[in-house]
């Protein structure tokens, strides 16, 4: 089959299409032929060798964790999912997913059935973006009916998702996203979109429920400052996690401050289908690549202003 192999950290170059061999699966996996993969941020991280998860990683690799495809062959103890079956998922995470290639085996505790209504690019755009969201929206935000939130880089891959279930949660949202994107969060149902090139996001929320920064840095600590004593604070990049000074200044406000880190959750991967099946959830694909043009694919999410997702097209 055909795969885009990683033989060292690097630029986004050192990654290479190869022919290499099927991947074989044991009794508990299935295998799929992948129709779709999601690009995440994490991805390039790993690619660059500045990820956590590279400790636990041994070049050469295939990487991507976010797929959708047709199930080929069934472990004999796999109960769930059946030959010819459409599935979607997040698999391998943390650690490595291998679904830049033609062919993956993955558990099935990382799947779900894709829904009918949706396209393979957007079932494979959405589960590593979609878990974070729902788990940043639900578990660590807590947010509920009313709460006033904001939610920066919300028209990225991760935040456009999280709107969506703060939405949903009953939630008053505000987002960030530079004048291009602004159109978008409208769309999206952000009640109050800041354009945060022209303005100070500070100037226009104070004495919010809960945040989530997907930015680290200087955007963290000014988000901190938004949110009232007792309220929550999700950031997303674990490059900053454990910030000296975001840890002061959340002290000094009396917030809760968490860097989370995904995790795949079988229950919670089947109800961001049934979100997208019922038709509550969308996700906006920013671009798609060929399986060849995985290079371009990782430059564009290193960009840092992709609209929605990239995905390629296996
Ligand atoms: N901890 C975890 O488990 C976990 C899971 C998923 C992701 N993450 C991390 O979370 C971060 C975000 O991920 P993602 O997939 O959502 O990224 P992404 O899709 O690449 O984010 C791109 C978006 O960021 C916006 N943006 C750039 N600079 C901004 C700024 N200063 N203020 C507000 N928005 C800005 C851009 O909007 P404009 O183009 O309009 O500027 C663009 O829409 C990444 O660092 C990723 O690694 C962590």
């Amino acid at each position: 089959m055909q795969a885009v192999i990683l033989t060292e950290y690097g630029q986004p170059e050192n990654l290479e299409l190869k022919e290499v061999e099927k991947p074989n699966t044991n009794d508990d996996q299935v295998l799929i032929r992948i129709k779709a993969a999601g690009v995440n941020p994490v991805d390039t991280k790993i690619r660059a060798g500045t990820s956590g998860m590279c400790k636990k990683i041994n070049l050469p690799v295939i990487l991507g964790f976010d797929v959708s495809g047709i199930v080929e062959a069934v472990g004999k103890n796999v109960k769930e999912f059946n030959i010819n079956d459409e599935v979607m998922g997040c698999i391998g995470f943390p650690g490595l997913g291998k679904a830049y290639a033609e062919y993956t085996a993955a558990d099935p505790v990382h799947l779900a059935h894709k829904p009918s209504n949706i396209s393979f690019e957007e079932a494979a755009a959405v589960p590593l973006a979609g878990l974070t969201a729902y788990q940043t929206i639900h578990d660590h935000l807590q947010v509920q009916p009313g709460h006033r939130i904001l939610i920066q880089a919300a028209a990225g891959g991760v935040g456009h998702l999280a709107v969506q279930f703060a939405k949903i949660a009953g939630a008053e949202v505000s987002g960030t996203a530079s004048q291009k994107n602004i159109p978008f969060l409208k769309e999206l149902g952000v009640d109050q979109a800041i354009d945060y090139k022209n303005s100070n996001f500070e100037d226009h929320v104070a004495s919010l429920d809960a945040a989530m920064d997907a930015m680290g840095g200087e955007v963290l600590y000014r988000t901190i400052k938004c949110v009232k004593k007792g309220g929550r604070v999700v950031c997303l990049p674990s490059s900053s996690k454990d910030d000296p000074v975001a840890i002061k200044l959340a002290e000094e406000q009396g917030i809760e401050l968490v860097w989370p880190l995904m995790y795949p959750d079988q229950k919670q991967i089947s109800q961001i289908a049934d979100f997208m099946r019922q038709g509550q959830l969308k996700v906006r694909i920013g671009q798609t690549f060929p399986l060849k043009q995985i290079v371009q694919a990782h430059k564009q999410v290193e960009s840092l202003h992709t609209t929605g997702k990239v995905v390629i097209l296996i």
